[in-house]
């Protein structure tokens, strides 16, 4: 009887590997498969002492090789290539197995190809898994969709590899069908932003504090001591203090200054414009990137007239960005849960924030000190409006917020671009206006296209006649 595994693992790259690995580190009998079998070899006559690997050259014998209900998970490029890898194996599996996409899909493709397999007795589970080769490797956190019955087979295992934070692991059940990858593509949606607000603090420290690169790792160290502590702080302080070999100078003076993208974050605002979420935080942050690859642009518009005013000496600089900081933050994760409480409600999910940043403590590249505060705000008002309203949050941003004018100002008068902390500070102004000057566009549209406008005073929606007396009308 050939060796049964519990958990088999197709796609064998760095990401796929390195969970397969973990998986074994933890006594798990694991099925590895790969497209090309050397890759497959190659695993097993590295790392075979680590642990159970049962290796199979062919898709038939990968199946063969995993318990009942078996555990098929998909480590291979989103897009096509899925689709490739789920057509090859489907047949092969029988009602009650389970497949796994361990890859960044689109939640969309995740809900299509779950109905899909669900007609033919399969459970598809799109599964968010955050902390790139390390954390698949050391414990990442997991973030599994799919049916509560494939959790409940599968849920164990994926608990058992997660990052684990006071004991708890990273990883919890998000939700049905695509849930898990749309709440791993906020993640990343969030991550753009949290990166971007960084790198406008560093350009401000840089530019108006005039600090080297050194001076600014050094003060972000100290900030990870903090409320700011976070990994993206901590890789930050190793970035800007690491020095180029070839050339002697700052790593960060070498790097081209065009940032790509794969394109999760850019997911994460088309989606939060369909369901009309305003995560202004992040949409800066994915328009920052895409400004900085037109170079052509740039260098055209390079000559273009600057302030007159001087940066001026840097005073409490860097004080206030670390409150522009910590505000602009806090704003990026109320804008990425008001968009899972959002689609939740649009697709029925029914997520547990509390439970998301909870899962998000450890092991993600967003992984934070502060998300203990969000689990907590979140545990004790589940149905919190925004996390902006939360009191240990509300309080923070009041104490914060005339550092964070000064800064947004300051980068204004100087000509350093921040559209992170701007928009963030909009953002806060704008939930905290007692009256919107949206109100003079519903007049607008009313007089160019009759639109229609509602009253504060009565309900109904009305018309002027703007081509004629201008009297009211019920629409
Ligand atoms: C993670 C990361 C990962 C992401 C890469 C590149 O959670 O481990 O978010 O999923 O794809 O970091 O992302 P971008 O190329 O979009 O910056």
């Amino acid at each position: 009887m050939q060796q049964q595994a519990q958990i088999g693992i197709t796609g064998l790259a760095v990401m796929g590997r390195n969970l397969a690995r973990n998986l074994a580190r933890h006594g798990h009998a694991v099925a590895v498969h790969n497209r090309s079998s050397a890759r497959t070899k190659d695993l097993v006559e590295q790392f075979g002492h680590e642990g159970t690997f049962v290796p199979a050259e062919r898709a038939e014998e990968f199946v063969a090789s995993l318990e009942r209900p078996r555990r098929l998970v998909i480590m291979v490029k989103a897009g096509a290539p899925t689709d490739a890898v789920i057509d090859e194996f489907a047949p092969l599996l029988e009602p009650g197995d389970m497949i796994v996409d361990g890859g960044n899909a689109h939640f969309l493709d995740t809900r299509r190809r779950e109905a899909t397999l669900r007609e033919r007795g399969l459970h598809f589970v799109g599964t968010g898994v955050s902390g790139g080769e390390e954390g698949a490797l050391n414990g990442p956190s997991i973030m599994p969709g799919g049916s509560r019955e494939s959790y409940d087979a599968l849920g164990p295992l994926l608990e058992d590899i997660s990052a684990k934070v006071d004991g708890a692991p990273c990883c919890a059940h998000v939700g049905p069908d695509g849930a898990g990858h749309f709440v791993k593509m906020v993640h990343n949606g969030i991550e753009y932003a949290d990166m971007q607000l960084i790198a406008e603090a560093y350009d401000l420290l840089r530019r108006v504090g005039g600090l080297s690169p050194a001076e600014i790792a050094e003060v972000f160290r100290g900030w990870n001591g903090g409320r700011l502590s976070s990994y993206l702080i901590e890789i930050t302080t190793e970035v800007l203090a690491h020095v180029d070999a070839a050339t002697g100078k700052p790593f960060v003076d070498v790097v081209l200054d065009q940032a790509e993208q794969k394109g999760t974050g850019r997911w994460t605002v088309q989606t939060a414009l369909d369901l009309g979420v305003p995560v202004s935080g992040i949409a800066e942050a994915v328009f920052a990137r895409s400004l900085s690859g037109h170079a052509d642009v740039r260098a055209a518009a390079r000559a273009l007239p600057g302030p007159t005013a001087a940066a001026g000496d840097a005073g409490t600089l860097v004080e206030d960005v670390e409150q522009a900081l910590y505000a602009s933050k806090i704003v990026a994760y109320a804008q990425g849960f008001h968009q899972i409480a959002a689609a939740s409600a649009e697709y029925a999910w029914n997520v547990n924030l509390g439970a998301m940043a909870s899962i998000w403590r450890g092991g993600c590249i967003i992984r934070a000190g502060f998300l203990d505060r969000i689990r907590a705000a979140y545990d004790a008002t589940p149905d919190l409006p925004t996390l902006l309203t939360d009191d240990s949050f509300a309080a923070a941003l009041g104490g914060a917020q005339d550092a964070w004018r000064r800064v947004v100002a300051r980068s204004a008068q100087v000509g350093v671009p921040a559209p992170g902390f701007a928009a963030a500070l909009s953002y806060y102004d704008g939930l905290r206006a007692d009256r919107s000057p949206a109100a003079l566009i519903q007049g607008q549209r009313d007089f160019f296209g009759a639109h229609t406008y509602r009253r504060v005073d009565r309900d109904g929606s009305f018309h002027t006649l703007w081509g004629a007396d201008r009297g009211e009308q019920p629409a």
